[in-house]
């Protein structure tokens, strides 16, 4: 049979005038249906029409079907076909982000202290983009985002304060592979201060589809001496106001209902737990964004921070606290400007 031929044959059977019938009529449709696609979650849907308790129900999994092999329906977001959901089984949607190991195919190393894991980037761009939409990462560092970009064909801005950082990256970027010919760049710059006009005319961009934003988590990290860098911030609160400025200035170029992932963790610091990441995620909800999500992703200890794990556990037995093993992944939507602010 060929795909027509099994199309005839979903609608005949929607058209049973009972239940029995339809069930009757399904002999041989796995064979033809699996001949057309093999997909086999498809073979799954079709046990689920002999399955069906009424001729209803059955019908509503026929024209299902029939829709799964004719037709696309994407949202507005995102290239993913809803019509054939069951074939994404690698791209999350549940709350809870726990990673084993990081991907550290091709270029992608965890030689940059700080990085986050490829698969971060990659989710979000496949939850949050469509083929050929610009990326914004105002916090690049060794530029993970951009080669995931390349990998899944999206083009890529990335920022980046430190010049040697900015330049491995691109060295980097330029090793890895880039199947769909999209475009990618590393601008050296401050990102909460950066005019971000000029850059994206050059590349010919009047708006990203995404930002994606992974900051220093306030000093846990420094990640320079540079004033400017938002982790010699002198206080939460500094750190936040310049996290604030960054937001302002990349959002400007995020229509409204497309979103922006905040990547970031907690601290503990003078015998406290400092909510950076509810702090950020306050403040952003007050500069016009909606919350869709807080994903808790798992964190596993550096190399160098391994050994360092039974001197953190009897710490926090006696501090009365708990070692960190998550950071977490926020959503957030921009909302339309009638909406305003809060
Ligand atoms: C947590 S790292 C991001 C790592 C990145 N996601 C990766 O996978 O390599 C934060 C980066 O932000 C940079 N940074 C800090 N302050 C900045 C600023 N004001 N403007 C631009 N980049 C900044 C740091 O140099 C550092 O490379």
């Amino acid at each position: 049979m060929v795909l027509d031929d099994v199309i005839k044959k979903l609608r005949e059977l929607a058209g049973s005038a009972s239940l029995a019938d339809v069930r009757e009529g399904l002999g041989g449709l796995k064979e033809a249906v699996r001949e057309v696609d093999p997909a086999p979650w498809l073979v799954g849907d079709l046990d689920q029409v002999g399955e069906s308790l009424t001729l209803e129900r059955a019908r509503y999994y026929l024209r299902r079907m029939e829709k799964s092999l004719t037709r696309v329906r994407t949202g507005r977001v995102n290239d993913l076909n809803l019509n054939r959901w069951k074939e994404y089984d690698d791209v999350f949607t549940d709350s809870l982000w726990v990673m084993k190991k990081r991907d550290s195919s091709g270029v992608h190393t965890a030689g940059y202290w700080g990085n986050f894991v490829p698969q971060i980037p990659y989710q979000l761009m496949r939850r949050y983009t469509r083929a050929g939409e610009w990326v914004l990462d105002p916090f690049a560092g060794s530029g993970t985002t951009l080669i995931e970009c390349q990998r899944v064909g999206r083009n890529g801005i990335g920022i980046e304060l430190q010049n040697d950082v900015a330049e491995r990256a691109r060295t980097l970027i330029a090793a890895a592979p880039n199947p769909h010919g999209v475009v990618t760049h590393v601008e050296c710059a401050d990102s909460s201060r950066v005019l971000l006009e000029p850059i994206l005319e050059r590349l010919g961009v009047r708006s990203v589809g995404l930002l994606v934003l992974h900051p220093p988590y306030f000093d846990i990290i420094r990640f320079s001496d540079d004033p400017r860098d938002l982790s010699n911030a002198a206080s939460v609160d500094l750190f936040l106001d310049r996290l604030m400025a960054v937001v302002e200035s990349t959002a400007a170029f995020l229509p409204s209902g497309r979103y922006m992932a905040l990547v970031i963790g907690d601290k503990y610091a003078g015998s406290e737990w400092v909510p950076l990441g509810f702090l950020s995620m306050q403040r952003i909800l007050e500069a016009g964004f909606t919350l869709k999500s807080i994903v808790v992703k798992n964190f596993e200890s550096t190399v160098g921070k391994r050994n360092q794990e039974e001197l953190w556990r009897y710490r926090a037995l006696v501090g009365g606290f708990y070692v960190f093993k998550h950071e977490y992944v926020f959503i957030f939507q921009k909302k339309k400007p009638e909406e305003g602010r809060r």
